[in-house]
């Protein structure tokens, strides 16, 4: 029964994951960052958009797909349209983002696109000056066919068939444009304050870097769009015949040189839905927009105080839980109190946070008496109870439900009503033994799901609570942890934290310790010390709040036992943003999917960066650990092998080889001890930006790309932990995993030496040492691809 139960509502699935319903794409979530002041032209533009680009894809890919479906979520001051409530959409999980320009890119339309070939990407980046100035439809093509091409990025992970590092190359003895096709027609010229002079060449006949390739207007060819949507005649994604497999290009180093329409149709998410789909006979329905709006943050905590949560784990429950009350939820936010065992009680309703007093009164009532049994159902209905008080709906509402043991009850009976309420459940699986429906319930409902262990010195539950936020796009409002770390103390726990110039607001240091309080020292870098006297002691929990900003520097804390044994403690530091404009630098953590079968290596991926600005060169480390016992450290890495797709684009990561059954937390620490570069690099994957045209022979240039900001900033010392969403390893892996692909092999000539240079493999994947290398050599790329061996 139960499996039926679950098999039937996977069906209904998270609502934030792009799916293919038929032969039309439904669940397109695009979101408005906050930051965009209200202007229905936008919405009205992206309605158009898309709209244009639903035919344009009917016709590129055979009749088959077109955008069904599509939710706009708008910012919650905006307020002169109707607006339906958002269910479980959050900024976050918009793939669609139309937000303030890139730092670097300006007006670029691009896609965020982390990870390799066929791999979905991130999210689709509009300015709103891009949906608005018409003068762009010039240089990026209608605005429909450049949404075309983003999505190919998006959804089916293949890349640009440009390169404006390498604008052309040598074919046998010839200088040829990096392009698909080779069909595409056109000139070199040298283009100069908007003037144009012929194309000087250098000795080797290479031509000089301030030389354009423009393209004739008409063209003989339909493709390609990943090259250049903007030409008219360009209606078609380049196909294996005609593909060319030697242009220096991010398709071919990426995708081991297939055509594009390959990748779509071989290695995409939509392989299978594209090769079975039969082509639509009648033009297919406009797209429908259905718009959204969040409103204020309403959580109700569900707390277990069953039997098995007697003595350290209520305890630690209300450590965890009083640090969200005090440092995560934000003023303004609505909070309310419920506890379950045999029977569910409300502690308090819901309850608006306006000050220091409303946090304290909720935390004086967090439970600390655990009997009875495990009854989700009656704690979870006991929720939506609660959250109905306000308006009587429960959409778009969260609870954060905390469970140690398994279901008394037959969870079944309320799982569909939960997941149906709109309501997003995030869950906590406390301790070794708690119910596994708590993965399901978060991923039906587009929840979190965090597992804790039960010690002090882990922090995990503490960090499971912190990890609780949503974002709205706006990076200035949210917490940020910037230590969490725990030890067994037996005299001294000392340690430095550094605090950076983008935060340094709100900033407070929070220990839990376990028996006795410690005496507590904090210098700040200026060398004022704070004591017990300026802390407050509430339930084993210590807390200090920074008058003010917080200075930037290092901030030394020291903390003595007073126990005659050892105890464990656990301190977690958090801030928030300085400045109203100034972002802070955040990070994120993820694995590149939730729930693995044993049989793929997983990834873990950790984003560094500063709004989008990618911060380089810093240690980043992860840290897994299983509810089986297994705990791996891992340094992530940003040099564009192994693992990582991209270097030098903010995003660090790591295989994870290990798989051993049980579930995992995610933690990553990242620091930086040396003063960090934020650098903006060259932009990959999206629409390129065309200088000019030839029509009739004559060129007709196109305004200059306005200059962007790319002068790295420094932003000094800083450390940051974040607690990314648990995931499950099902079963045990048996296999023995090749070494990873080379990505990054240069060759150099020099004199009568090449020199090779990769970075080197692992024995498995990334991790260990590979043991040898064959390398063969060719006159013919082909025969060296297809014909390895001989
Ligand atoms: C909404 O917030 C943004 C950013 O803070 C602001 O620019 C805008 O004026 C606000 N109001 C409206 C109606 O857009
Ligand atoms: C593009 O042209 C090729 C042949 O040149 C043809 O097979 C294909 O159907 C065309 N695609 C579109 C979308 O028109
Ligand atoms: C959409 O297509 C129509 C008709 O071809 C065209 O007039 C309009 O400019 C296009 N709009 C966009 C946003 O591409
Ligand atoms: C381009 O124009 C600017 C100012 O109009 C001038 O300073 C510069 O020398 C010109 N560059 C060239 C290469 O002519
Ligand atoms: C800590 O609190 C004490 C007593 O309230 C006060 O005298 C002292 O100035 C505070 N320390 C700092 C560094 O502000
Ligand atoms: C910890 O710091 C205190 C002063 O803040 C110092 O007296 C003590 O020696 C330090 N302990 C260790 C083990 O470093
Ligand atoms: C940070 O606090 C200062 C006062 O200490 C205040 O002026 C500033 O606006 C705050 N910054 C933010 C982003 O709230
Ligand atoms: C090999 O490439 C790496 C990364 O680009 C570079 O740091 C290194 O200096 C190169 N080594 C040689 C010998 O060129």
């Amino acid at each position: 029964m139960l499996a039926i139960v679950l098999l039937f509502l996977s069906a209904l699935g998270p609502v934030t994951t792009i799916r293919l319903d038929g032969n039309g794409y439904t669940d397109i979530l695009l979101v408005i960052s906050p930051t965009v002041p209200e202007n229905e032209d936008i919405i009205n533009q992206i309605k158009e958009m898309i709209v244009n680009g639903s035919d344009y894809l009917f016709e590129a890919l055979d009749h088959k797909v077109f955008f069904k479906e599509v939710k706009i979520l708008v910012p919650p001051n905006w307020t002169t349209g109707k607006y339906d409530r958002a269910t479980t959409e959050t900024f976050d999980k918009g793939r669609i983002r139309i937000d303030d320009p890139h730092p670097a890119f300006g007006d670029d339309p691009y896609t965020h696109q982390t990870q390799g070939c066929g791999i979905e990407a991130e999210y689709i980046h509009f300015t709103p000056n891009f949906l608005l100035n018409n003068d762009l439809i010039k240089v990026y093509g209608p605005r429909g066919r450049v949404f075309v091409h983003e999505w190919a990025h998006l959804r089916w992970g293949v890349f640009d068939e440009y390169n404006k590092k390498e604008p052309f190359y040598l074919s046998a003895g010839q200088i040829q444009p990096t392009r698909c096709t080779e069909e595409i027609s056109g000139q070199w010229y040298e283009i100069i304050n908007q003037s144009l002079r012929p194309c000087q060449t250098d000795e080797a006949g290479k031509p000089k870097s301030s030389c354009e390739f423009l393209p004739d207007a008409v063209q003989n060819t339909n493709a390609s769009i990943m090259y250049m949507q903007s030409l008219d005649s360009v209606r078609a994604f380049c196909q294996e015949e005609e593909h060319n497999t030697e242009a220096p290009n991010e398709q071919n180093e990426k995708c081991s040189r297939k055509a594009t329409r390959t990748v779509i149709f071989q290695d995409s998410v939509d392989k299978d839905s594209l090769r079975s789909l039969k082509p639509l006979t009648s033009t297919p329905p406009a797209p429908t927009f259905k718009l959204i709006q969040r409103g204020r943050r309403v959580v109700c905590l569900v707390l277990d105080v069953s039997g098995s949560m007697h003595g350290s784990r209520i305890k630690l429950q209300k450590q965890a839980a009083t640090i969200f009350l005090n440092q995560i939820i934000n003023e303004q936010e609505f909070v309310a109190l419920v506890t379950f065992s045999t029977e569910a009680q409300i502690l308090n309703r819901l309850t608006l946070i306006d000050k220091q007093a409303s946090r304290d009164n909720l935390i004086s009532k967090l439970p600390t008496v655990a009997n009875g049994y495990t009854y989700i159902c009656k704690g979870l209905r006991k929720g939506l109870e609660v959250l109905r008080t306000d308006d009587s709906k429960t959409i778009g509402d969260e609870i954060i439900f905390l469970t140690d043991g398994e279901a008394t009850d037959k969870v079944q009976d309320c799982f569909q009503e939960a997941v149906q309420s709109g309501a997003i459940i995030h869950t906590i699986s406390f301790g070794p033994n708690a119910d596994n429906v708590l993965k399901t319930m978060a991923d039906e409902t587009d929840g979190r799901f965090v597992r804790a262990d039960e010690t002090i010195l882990s922090n995990q539950l503490v960090d499971a609570f912190s990890s609780m936020t949503i974002s709205d796009g706006n990076s200035i409002t949210q917490p940020i942890q910037l230590e969490s770390t725990g030890k067994s103390v037996t005299d001294w726990f000392n340690g430095t934290v550094s605090v950076d110039r983008t935060v340094g607001n709100r900033t407070t240091f929070t220990l839990i310790y376990e028996r006795r309080a410690p005496t507590v020292y904090i210098k700040s870098p200026s060398g004022l010390v704070y004591d017990q006297r300026n802390t407050t002691d509430i339930a084993n929990t210590i807390t200090f709040t920074v008058p003010g900003t917080a200075e930037p520097g290092d901030w030394q804390y020291s903390f003595l036992n007073s126990d005659t044994s050892a105890q464990q403690m656990a301190l977690t530091v958090m801030s928030r943003a300085a400045h109203e404009d100034v972002h802070p630098v955040t990070v994120t953590a993820t694995m590149n999917q939730q729930t693995s079968d044993g049989t793929k290596p997983m990834l873990v991926l950790a984003e560094v960066r500063q709004k989008y600005n990618p911060v380089l060169e810093v240690s980043v480390w992860a840290y897994l650990e299983s509810d089986t016992g297994i705990s791996v450290e891992l340094q992530l890495l940003d040099n564009g092998a192994g693992a990582d797709a991209f270097k030098d684009d903010g995003i660090y990561s790591r295989y994870f080889t290990k798989l051993i059954r049980g579930k995992y937390s995610l933690k990553v620490r990242v620091k930086n001890q040396h003063g960090g570069i934020l650098s903006s690099p060259l932009r990959h994957s999206g629409a390129l930006y065309v200088p000019g045209y030839i029509v009739d022979g004559k060129v007709e240039l196109n305004p200059p790309k306005p200059p962007v900001n790319v002068e790295p900033v420094d932003v000094g010392s800083f450390t940051r932990t974040v607690t990314g969403e648990s995931f499950v390893v099902e079963r045990d892996s048996t296999l023995n995993f090749p070494p990873n692909k080379i990505t990054d092999l240069t060759a150099e000539i020099q004199e009568d030496t090449v020199l090779l240079n990769w970075t080197a493999p692992g024995e498995d994947y990334d991790q260990g040492t590979a043991q040898s290398y064959e390398i063969r050599w060719g006159e013919d790329l082909q025969t060296l691809q297809n014909n390895f061996s001989s």
